[in-house]
Formats: C-alpha cells, structure tokens, sequence
C-alpha cells in the first residue's frame, strides 16, 4: 500500500531536476497526475517567461508551449500573511507582463501593460511584490496578445492558504484545451467565427496537462480540491461522481458551503471542493456536463492512506476580510455588454498615469486589436486608431460600494472579471446562484447580473470578459478609483 506524504508531493523536486536536464518542459510531475507545486512565502521566485517544447497528449509531434518555468502551470503556495516577491523575466520575442488574477494587491503590481505599468519587453525583468489581503485559489498571466500568450500555455497557479481548516490533502486541478493539430502544432487562436461568436475552442482538453489523468489521492479522507478553468474560451458545467462534493469556495472565497450539483465554470472561474475520498481502489469522476455528451475530465484514484493520521476538517467560511457593500448609499452603474463594429472617438482624453508617474497615452499593436467586435457600454478597447486608451467607465471615490448592473445584450456568454476587488453575486435574471463573493461572474446570454463591492483599492483597474477573444477584440474597459 503506498502512503502520501503530503510534504513530498508539495517538494516535487526531483520532476523540476529531471525537465531541467532535459531542457524540455513536462506537463506534470511524475504520473501522479498533479501538478508539482513550490512554497513560495517570501522566498524570491523568478518566473521565467520562454518557449519550451513539449509532447501533448495524443500529438504525434512536439509543441512550442510558453511557460514560466520548467513545467506547464507551476503551483506556487504561501500562506495568508507572508509576501510575494516574483520576478518576472521575460526570455519571449514580444514583450508580456504577469496580472495576477483575483489577487487585491496594490494597482502597480496589477501587471497590466500601459495601465498599471510598461510592458516588460524581450531580455527585460520585472519584480512583483506584494502580500495578498486574501487567502484563496488564484492564477496569474500575461495582459496583451493574451489570446495567444495563454494560449500556448503562459500560466501559473498561486494558492494562498488560510491555514485555519486543513486538510488530509490538497490537490490542484487546471482545465485548459489547447488548439493544436494531430502534430501538435498550434492552430490560430484567433478566429473571424470564434472571436465574433462564443470564441474559438481548443481541439484537445486537458486537465494538468494530461487527457483525463488519473490523480491519485488517499483513501477514506477528506481532500480539497481545486478546480480552476484557464481556458480562454470553454465554459464548463463541473460535476463530481463518486462522492458527495460540497462548495467550499468560489474563486476562492470561501461561503458556508453547499452541496454540488453542478456549477458553471466560464474561463478565468475557479472553484474549491470538499470531497470525501473512497476507500482504496475506488474513484470519483470529474465531470463536465456542458455538452451534449458528459466528458469526463478527470479521475481521483483513492490509493492509500494518510499519513499523520487524521487532522481538524471543520469546515466553515473564514472571517469576512471584505468590506460589506452599503447597498442602500451605493452608486448605480449599468454596464452593457454588446457587440460594436464602430470604435468609439474621443479625441482629447487626458493621458492615463502609471503608478510610477509615468504618462501613457498611446498603446502597441499587441496590446491593441485590429478588429472592433464587442463594446463595454458602446466603449470598445483601445478606441479609434486602435492605440488610444478609451475613457474611464467610472470614477469612484474610495469608499464607495458600486452597484454594477452587467446588462448583456448579445447571444452569448460573457465570463466578466474585475480587477483589485472581490465582489458580491447579488442577482442574476437567469442562472440561478446563491449570493457570493467572485472576481469573474458569467453573464448569459440576454442575462442581466448585479454585483457590489465596495470600491477601496485606489488605482486604475481593468474590467473586461475573459474569453479571450471577446476581451482581445473590445469587451475590455477600466475604472479609476481616487
Ligand atoms: Cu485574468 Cu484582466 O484578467
Ligand atoms: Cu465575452
């Protein structure tokens, strides 16, 4: 019977050693199935942004993936209270930048080119520091030409721990399908169809890397499991079998939990879960229901036990760090979400400050699309000429709770993300949800979502879809809070 020792498979430095000498990247470290994972928590860190071949599965030839390391999706973990302190290196022949999703850090390390800072360009570095306000699942990536940097795979992981409830295991799992064909080589990851429709989809699914892995877990335990979509494009419909699942947290806000039936996962969306693991040999199934046929997306083999025995599984939401929208004193926002083919003009826009005080009013082709499909509130990104910054969306006095009314009138879905702030799921005319806290909220088609959160980090911050092609051709906007 072979036992985890949770420490071991936090380390998974030997894999690192091993793809070091090869010079080649891995998907995964070993065959466990998981991904290998570093504690990070003010120890330097540098991410080396790089091409670096690797075989996908089922492809008969290699693929130019990028990545910040020697393997695709590194997980880096620190507990709430200890800092951040990553530098960015960027050995890519176009310039790239990191944001880190869902992470209320300071606006100068929000990592987005010509907003919160200047592109890091080729042979250029660039540290990030910060000490997250919140515990939770979040990943970070690249802001310009995102749909082909993250495409290839430019992406980590950063779980910040609470250390209040553990667990007898934690195990990350990262969806993301890449378009690639039968050689492995990458297909255009923008498409005239897919950009102006729901996207253009990947050709393989993978979860870690692999096709339906197999990740071993402990038997009879309680395990949290991290589910998160990096996809640029696929909403999934994420269900367990096997087990009795419950929520634990959304975009890794931790809520009072519930029991899941399915949850939908759009691109940018994670989700943490509770599972009780069977005894040895049996499986739970990680399912997505989105399409017409349930795909299987991954498989938890139980395989052993636990070592050092049981430890405190309580579960319960942690201390509130978010500050409570005033609903009643809020200012009223609606912003619709529509297709544009016009670029929107306003020609005497004072020029946007970098938090290092610099002055940006003009924006590079990689930044800037060269097609204008979709609009936040008729203000496509950039604007006419396809280098100028739009207007603000908002400016907010800090303090302020905002109540945004997400109107989409398109027929399709929209994945909507806020930077530098966690807000509330008030209300959704379709897709039922319980009120909770999240960074990226899915709009449906003809739906219409309220959010609050309470505008308190100062700074220009970005509000955008994350499909990526919807982001990279105009649904991409910012608001300034002062
Ligand atoms: Cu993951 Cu601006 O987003
Ligand atoms: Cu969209």
């Amino acid at each position: 019977m072979k036992r985890y020792d949770r420490r071991a498979v936090l380390a998974g430095g030997g894999a690192f050693l091993a793809a070091q000498l090869s010079g080649c990247a891995q998907t995964t470290a070993g065959n466990s199935g998981r991904l290998s994972e570093t504690r990070i928590g003010g120890t330097p860190l540098t991410l080396t942004a790089q091409e670096r071949t690797l075989t996908l599965p089922g492809a008969t030839g290699s693929t130019p993936v990028w990545t910040y390391g020697e393997e695709l999706f590194p997980v880096y973990r620190l507990r709430l209270g200890e800092s951040v302190d990553a530098t960015l290196v960027n050995r890519l022949k176009e310039h790239t930048s990191i944001h880190w999703h869902g992470v209320r850090g300071p606006n100068a390390m929000d990592g987005v080119p010509y907003v919160t800072q200047m592109p890091v360009q080729p042979g250029e570095s660039f540290s990030y520091r910060f000490t997250p306000p919140d515990a939770g699942t979040f990943f970070f990536h690249p802001h310009c030409n995102t749909a082909e940097q993250l495409g290839r795979g430019l992406s980590g992981i950063l779980i910040v721990e609470d250390g209040e409830r553990a667990f007898d295991d934690d195990i990350v799992c990262v969806l993301k399908d890449w378009r690639v064909d039968k050689d492995g080589r990458f297909l255009p990851f923008i498409t005239a169809e897919g950009a102006g429709r729901g996207g253009t989809f990947g050709t393989l699914r993978t979860a870690n890397g692999q096709a339906s892995p197999e990740i071993a877990v402990p038997a009879n335990a309680t395990v949290r499991f991290r589910v998160l979509n990096l996809d640029s494009t696929r909403v999934s419909d994420i269900g367990v079998q096997g087990a009795d699942a419950r929520v634990l947290a959304i975009d890794g806000n931790v809520l009072e939990g519930f029991v899941l039936d399915t949850w939908r996962l759009g691109p940018a969306m994670r989700m943490d879960l509770a599972l009780r693991t069977p005894a040895e040999g049996g499986k739970i199934t990680l399912i997505d229901y989105f399409a017409q046929e349930p795909v299987t997306l991954a498989t938890l083999v139980a395989g052993g036990s636990v070592s050092g025995g049981p430890r405190n599984t309580a579960t319960g939401p942690t201390p509130a760090r978010l500050a409570a929208p005033d609903l009643t004193n809020a200012e009223m926002h609606e912003l619709k979400l529509s297709a544009s083919a016009t670029p929107s003009d306003y020609p005497d826009l004072p020029p946007i400050v970098l938090p290092d005080g610099r002055k940006i009013d003009l924006l590079d082709s990689l930044c800037s699309t060269t097609r204008t499909l979709w609009a936040i509130d008729g203000k496509p990104w950039p604007q006419t000429g396809h280098e100028r910054l739009p207007p603000p969306l908002m400016t907010l006095a800090r303090g302020t709770t905002v109540r945004l009314q997400l109107t989409n009138t398109t027929p399709h879905v929209h994945p909507m993300h806020v930077h530098g702030h966690t807000f509330k799921v008030l209300s959704a005319s379709k897709l039922k949800r319980p009120e909770h806290w999240a960074d990226t909220v899915l709009v449906l088609p003809e739906e219409r979502v309220e959010i609050a959160f309470v505008a308190d980090n100062p700074g220009n911050w970005m509000i955008h879809c994350h499909i990526i092609e919807h982001q990279d051709t105009g649904m991409m906007g910012w608001f300034r809070v002062v």
